[in-house]
């Protein structure tokens, strides 16, 4: 796992001569997107995921995936088809500045989720999840790894299922779908519910 991180770090460190987005021009530009991910990108509904406070690097990896068919979310083909590569990172640029909000965990899940996010479950598999998202689960954004903190708990266990299911395939060296195809349903719905609460 530290040779796979490292090796990540330096192939990402490689690419990462982007374009720096323009918060102002973001803010201008996310009208769009404010229904269904609210207008400083703390969703209310639990279906549309939280982006305030994501990473740059991965808000723009996933938003040309969606562009350009890598990662299929249907609610959103109208919107970001017409985005060219500046307005993507403009939009990065605004939502990642914005402040995130928390929710609340389970108190019945808590602790499994806890035990699962700090220590990964080793008879399975299964690696410590603060490894790559942070002790905060803020994320390491320039290693591409996202934010979970606060994250809707419904969102976060359709993306594992997704992962599982092999729908959503977009990840690197298949580093979450592996992961996840080795987790129990509980074990999903815990760790999610104790990142919803975490801040
Ligand atoms: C009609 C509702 C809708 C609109 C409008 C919309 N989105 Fe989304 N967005 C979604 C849904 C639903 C998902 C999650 C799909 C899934 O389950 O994988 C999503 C996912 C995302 C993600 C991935 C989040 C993550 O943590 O991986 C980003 C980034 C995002 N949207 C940005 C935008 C931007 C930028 C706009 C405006 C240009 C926008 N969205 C407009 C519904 C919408
Ligand atoms: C080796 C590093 C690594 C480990 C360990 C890891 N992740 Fe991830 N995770 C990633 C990367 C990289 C992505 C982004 C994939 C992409 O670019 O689409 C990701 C994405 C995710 C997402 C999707 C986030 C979103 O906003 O859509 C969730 C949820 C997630 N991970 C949960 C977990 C959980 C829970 C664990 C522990 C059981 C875990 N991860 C362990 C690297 C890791």
């Amino acid at each position: 796992m530290k040779t796979l991180l490292i090796s990540l770090m330096v192939s990402v460190g490689l690419m990462s001569a982007a374009h720096a987005g323009n918060i102002e021009a973001g803010k201008a530009k996310s009208v769009t997107c404010a229904a269904c991910h609210g207008a400083d990108g703390n969703s209310l509904a639990p279906a549309f995921p939280k982006i305030a406070g994501q990473g740059e690097k991965y808000f723009i990896k996933q938003v040309t995936d969606m562009r350009d068919g890598r990662r299929n979310v249907p609610e959103m083909t109208a919107f970001v088809m017409g985005l060219s590569d500046e307005d993507i990172a403009d939009l990065a640029a605004y939502y990642g500045s914005q402040a995130a909000t928390n929710g609340r965990a389970n108190e019945e899940l808590v602790e499994l989720g806890q035990r699962i996010y700090r220590a990964g479950i080793e008879s399975k598999g299964i690696p410590a999840c603060i490894a790559c998202h942070g002790p905060t689960a803020t994320g390491y954004d320039a290693a591409g790894f996202p934010r979970l903190a606060g994250q809707h708990e419904a969102y976060t266990v359709k993306q594992l299922n997704d992962f599982s299911m092999k729908r959503r395939d977009n990840d690197m060296n298949a580093m979450m779908r592996d992961i996840a195809q080795r987790m129990h349903p509980t074990e999903i719905e815990a760790v999610s519910s104790y990142l919803q609460g975490l801040y």
